[in-house]
């Protein structure tokens, strides 16, 4: 079976930390929906400047902004073995729009890992938290730290900065947006009997040995 997935989790719970390990291990593309946005805001595309209006409060984009954005990217070739959505869908109308996409391009979900982290640690995990300019590798002050100062492990990099979305009153919004949206979320797919929970209150590479467990069933 292809390996179209979803990671799902608060913000801050490590959804980008294990997309990197899982597109590593498994060669599936990561969309995140997110990045897309990154992106775009850094092109200054229309799309990117209308986005940055709500990514800036801690606000949603649009449902049909972002559903459109997915839907053209699912349909593109290299997601012909698998995928791995990272961010989406984030309420019950964009889970509903995937799975008309799905059944179009017949690519339906095969499965969904939930990163559960207790909400209590996420600001610290968002406001530590450092990404490398050149390839987006995520790193934490405390948690975890680049091994040598000021050089990126994966590319060599030395530059990195922190997310405009970061600072604590941002934060605060973004936290509250998903926790409202996140139980119907959860409901619905624990109904499709797709959903895997995982304990994201665990060291990375932990959170990465259950993933993989997980995904190795699924194959
Ligand atoms: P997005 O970029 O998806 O942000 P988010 O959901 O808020 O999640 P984050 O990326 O902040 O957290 P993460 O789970 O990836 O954690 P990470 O691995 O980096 O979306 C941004 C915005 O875009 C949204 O607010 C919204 O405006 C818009 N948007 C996106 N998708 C949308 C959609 N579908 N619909 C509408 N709008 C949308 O880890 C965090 C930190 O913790 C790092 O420093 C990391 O090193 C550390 N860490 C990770 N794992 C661990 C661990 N196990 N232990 C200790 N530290 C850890
Ligand atoms: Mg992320």
């Amino acid at each position: 079976m292809a390996m179209n997935l979803m990671l799902m989790g608060l913000p801050g719970a490590g959804k980008g930390t294990q997309a990197e390990k899982i597109v590593d291990e498994y060669k599936i593309p990561h969309i995140s929906t997110g990045d897309i946005f990154r992106a775009a805001i850094k092109n200054q595309t229309p799309m990117g400047i209308e986005a940055k209006k709500y990514i800036d409060k801690g606000e949603l984009v649009p449902d049909e902004v972002t559903n459109g954005i997915v839907k053209e990217r699912l349909a593109q070739d290299d997601v012909k073995d698998g995928f791995l959505l990272d961010g989406f869908p984030r309420n019950m109308a964009q889970a509903q729009a995937l799975e008309e996409i799905g059944a179009q391009l017949g690519k339906p979900l095969a499965g969904v890992i939930n990163i559960h982290v207790d909400p209590e640690s996420l600001m610290e995990r968002l406001t530590g938290r450092y990404i490398c300019r050149d390839c987006g590798a995520t790193y934490h002050k405390v948690f975890n730290p680049t091994k040598e100062e000021g050089t990126c492990d994966r590319c060599g990099g030395h530059e990195f900065y922190q997310r405009e979305d970061d600072k604590p009153e941002t934060v605060k919004n973004r936290l509250d947006v998903n926790i409202k949206m996140n139980t119907p979320l959860l409901d619905f797919y624990a109904q499709k009997g797709i959903l895997n929970e995982v304990n994201g209150n665990q060291d990375i590479d932990k959170v990465f040995a259950d993933v993989k467990a997980i995904l190795d069933n699924l194959k």
